[in-house]
């Protein structure tokens, strides 16, 4: 069948929650400490500590919600640890990520901070693996009690008399492995029982978070669904794209070759069948979706560049990546039922980072750019759209040449964001509209494409791949017929006059 999208331009799908497009940053490598924090005596330029340029380029692209302290770290990091005067805080090894020396520095003030700089909501993750109950429920009543409690008046002496107000918190993560290395039975027990000492004071809800499963381990799900349902909120799922087939080489950032490429999207494309999957079991015990599925960490993982920390996980970036970040988040919007946050792996220098820094420089990674285009996503409905898509094969294997997903604004207006995922040639695709009922309609558009497989943003060159204006479309009549350039991720703006 030829390549083709129907797009009804008149049928709603639900609301594609802008917590989909959630970022993550964990005590790890280069992420907190010089990515968001470089002291208030930095030469690099700063507020209460906070790189400015990283704050502006992260409200650029309009994080709703970022998730903090880990990740692995969270379920070793002690939060009293991180609050008082600075040079008194303790120090302490990072034990998975690196061996470095964690000053504390940043901590729950600080990351308060740059959340209200960011004007997202913040998500922290609570420890379960080596916290006790109390420390995690002082910790939800330092954050948010307004009133007299030994925490509240301990804020207070720290500098801050009101309370925040803090939705989303994590109890727990990776308990199935770095979390603890717990079984689902136990891990349920302990999930129900923390969380009763998350609690909600004055107006401040929360939003209880459960630890899910790792990528396909359908049992977990099971057992957390069938143990703990009506004691959560949402529920996680992390998954992935490693290319090579073992942990010990998962594949060059940079410099791969076309089979390489392939598989990468090939195995990011598998988030369709997990999502798929977990939602099922998710069905048989909420039918009614009150609880959330959030993919809190997602994104490619490689081998870290050559000479750097293999504990800090510090990748480039490239336009194979801006594909992964396109057609990923067009599966979530496709499942946005369920799917009602995710966060991608992460934020600043680590695994897929939106913003790479060398000490006072920064750049913009394409996954960045991919943020910045699909932004008008966020809050938008989700339009029915059927995508007969031609097959991209490569050494015997096929996938679908283009991934594609539309929503429309509270305004009227519409985008569908289109990723091209051959390397080697363009994919003409007709468009047709339906529903508009002889409407006319302005488009405009904007693509990113890369030169070669492994095309990047470095600091010698950190425009290499930007976004373009889009202008490879034709309207006749209700079909509009888009020419989207090999390794591309484009998005339609249409206004109907
Ligand atoms: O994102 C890096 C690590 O990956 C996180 O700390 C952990 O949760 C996951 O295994």
């Amino acid at each position: 069948m030829a390549q083709r999208v129907v797009l009804h331009t008149d049928i709603r799908k639900g609301t594609i929650n802008r917590n989909i497009y959630g970022h993550f940053s964990e005590h790890l490598g280069r992420c907190i400490y010089e990515g968001i924090w470089v002291g208030e005596d930095s030469p690099i330029p700063n507020t209460k500590g906070i790189r400015n340029d990283v704050v502006e380029a992260l409200k650029e692209i309009k994080v709703p919600v970022l998730r903090w302290p880990g990740g692995c770290f969270a379920d070793e990091y002690h939060w009293k640890d991180g609050i008082g005067a600075r040079e008194g805080r303790k120090r302490m090894i990072n034990t998975h990520w690196g061996g470095t020396v964690e000053n504390n520095h940043f901590g729950t003030h600080e990351f308060m901070e740059l959340c209200a700089m960011l004007e997202c909501e913040p998500y922290i993750n609570g420890n379960v693996g080596s916290g006790t109950v109390q420390e995690m429920s002082e910790w939800v009543e330092y954050l948010t009690f307004n009133g007299v409690s030994p925490m509240a008046e301990l804020r207070a002496k720290n500098g801050r008399e009101e309370a925040w107000a803090v939705k989303y918190f994590g109890v727990g993560n990776e308990n199935w492995g770095c979390g603890g290395n717990m079984r689902p039975e136990y891990y349920a027990d302990l999930y129900r029982q923390y969380q009763t000492y998350v609690r909600n004071y004055g107006d401040n809800r929360i939003h209880r978070i459960a630890c899910g499963p790792n990528a396909d381990d359908y049992q977990w799900m099971e057992v957390l669904m069938r143990e703990a349902t009506r004691f959560m909120d949402s529920i996680t799922l992390h998954y992935y794209t490693v290319p090579g087939a073992t942990w010990e080489h998962k594949g060059a950032a940079t410099g791969f070759d076309t089979a390489e490429y392939f598989t990468t999207l090939e195995k990011a494309l598998r988030m369709e069948e997990l999502v798929t999957r977990h939602s099922v079991i998710m069905d048989k015990y909420d039918p009614e979706k009150r609880v959330g599925l959030i993919v809190d960490e997602w994104g490619t993982w490689y081998d870290v560049e050559p000479g750097t920390n293999p504990g800090f996980l510090y990748q480039q970036n490239s336009i194979r990546d801006a594909l992964v970040a396109g057609l990923t988040l067009n599966i979530f919007h496709k499942h946005s039922d369920r799917v009602r946050m995710a966060n991608i792996a992460q934020t600043i220098n680590v695994l897929q980072a939106v913003i790479l820094t060398e000490g006072e420089k920064m750049l913009l990674t394409p996954t960045y750019h991919v943020f910045n285009m699909y932004k008008v996503h966020q809050d938008a409905e989700l339009l029915d759209l059927t995508l007969n898509s031609g097959s991209y094969s490569f050494d015997g294997k096929e996938i679908p040449e283009v991934s594609a997903s539309a929503s429309v604004t509270a305004e009227g207006v519409i985008h569908v964001s289109l990723c091209n995922l051959n390397h080697a040639s363009a994919a003409v695709l007709p468009l047709e509209l339906r529903g508009l009922a002889g409407q006319a309609v302005d488009i405009a558009g904007t693509t990113l494409a890369g030169a070669t497989i492994d095309a990047h943003n470095s600091f010698s060159e950190p425009e290499a791949v930007v976004p373009q204006p889009f202008t490879a479309f034709k309207l006749e009549g209700d079909t509009v017929t888009v020419e989207l350039p090999a390794m591309s991720v484009t998005v339609l703006e249409i206004t109907p006059k």
